[in-house]
């Protein structure tokens, strides 16, 4: 199959990306490596896909009708929707940048697939639509939606647009609603990898709140293994919780950060921020019958892989250069 995926250098998009091209599939990636975090760190994560003849990069931004009419134009079958600007506290700053980039950049995406006749389509949206919903755990069908954020705000606007596209043109698509979702190339602005960051450092962590805050942080190969079973599946218009179904406090994810790291962490107490929910958690009854979804890496095993990964690339960005060829010869 050919597959279109925005965002496709990020984070979850470049993990997506990969598992695409492994299972045979030929893959499209529309990105403009904003700069919302270092787009250094995009292009690295890029290096496997652009090995394989099977991947195509086109860099540009979803809003620019140029390039979302040369990424669409490679012919895919499937699109998935990853290009946004992520982010729940910043969009408390710059509302208009999230209802530009979320919503009308997914209404131009939205536009494009209806006009190149693409047969299915993936968006991903976020557990932030449930906001503060004292509905927990969170349904897809029983909880209220009350975002606490303009990042939340646009994410549901987004999947009322993705219900009309339907509704008008019968192309099958997915909401997904991702939970926390962490593992190697996270952002580096998410908690686990900004808090992995500061520990190794020395540096004190701020913990917004007492601790008590609960998340349900799901591991990126689990939320890619659900993305690739929503567009295998694409039927009607549908929205899936993708989590873990386990909620997490700060304090625990801190101590499980300590013992990956071996080392302690100093802790700030600092009062939660406006547009912070006090607990997200998932139901995830309907993707697991539905999708076959199935969560498999628990919180340590996660955390552990994520800190290989930091320090890793962390070496290897520290290691000195190569000795020029010839030197020493002189
Ligand atoms: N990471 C999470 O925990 C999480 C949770 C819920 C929802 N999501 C959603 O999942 C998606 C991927 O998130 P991520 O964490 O991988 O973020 P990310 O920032 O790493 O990836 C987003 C990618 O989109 C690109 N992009 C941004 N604006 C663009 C534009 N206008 N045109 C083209 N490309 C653009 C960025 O350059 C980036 O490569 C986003 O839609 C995000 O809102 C993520």
């Amino acid at each position: 199959m050919r597959v279109i995926v925005t965002g496709g250098a990020g984070f979850i998009g470049s993990h997506l990306v990969e598992r695409l091209l492994g299972g045979g599939h030929e893959v499209a990636c529309l990105d403009n490596f904003d700069a919302y975090y270092d787009p250094g760190l995009k292009r690295e994560n890029l290096l496997p896909a652009l090995a394989s003849p099977r991947f195509r990069l086109v860099e540009g931004d979803i809003r620019d009708a140029g390039a979302l009419e040369q990424a669409l134009a490679t012919g895919g079958e499937a699109l998935v929707h990853l290009a946004a600007r992520p982010g729940v506290r910043p969009s408390l700053e710059q509302p208009e940048v999230y209802a530009r980039i979320n919503v009308e950049g997914t209404i131009s995406v939205l536009e494009g697939a209806r006009r190149h006749g693409i047969r299915r389509v993936v968006f991903a949206s976020s557990s932030s639509v449930y906001g503060r919903s004292p509905d927990i755990p969170f349904r897809e069908d029983g909880s209220r939606l009350l975002p606490a954020s303009p990042y939340g705000a646009s994410k549901l606007a987004a999947e009322h647009f993705c219900e009309v596209f339907h509704h008008l043109s019968r192309v099958p698509v997915t909401c997904l609603r991702f939970f926390t979702v962490y593992g190697p190339r996270q952002r580096p602005d998410m908690a686990v990898h900004r808090f992995t960051r500061l520990i190794e450092d020395g540096i004190p962590i701020p913990v917004y709140g007492d601790g008590t805050m609960r998340r349900d942080y799901t591991y990126v190969d689990d939320v890619v293994d659900g993305i690739v079973r929503a567009i295998d599946r694409a039927d009607g218009y549908s929205v899936y919780n993708l989590g873990n179904a386990e909620t997490v406090t700060l304090a625990e994810l801190v101590a499980a950060l300590e013992r990956a790291l071996g080392k302690s962490a100093a802790i700030e107490h600092r009062p939660p921020p406006p547009g912070d929910v006090p607990v997200t958690c998932a139901s995830i009854e309907r993707s697991a019958a539905q999708l076959g979804y199935a969560p498999r890496v628990k919180i340590e095993e996660g955390v552990r892989r994520f800190v290989e990964w930091f320090r890793a690339r962390r070496a290897a960005a520290h290691r000195p250069n190569p000795e020029p060829a010839g030197a020493g010869e002189v």
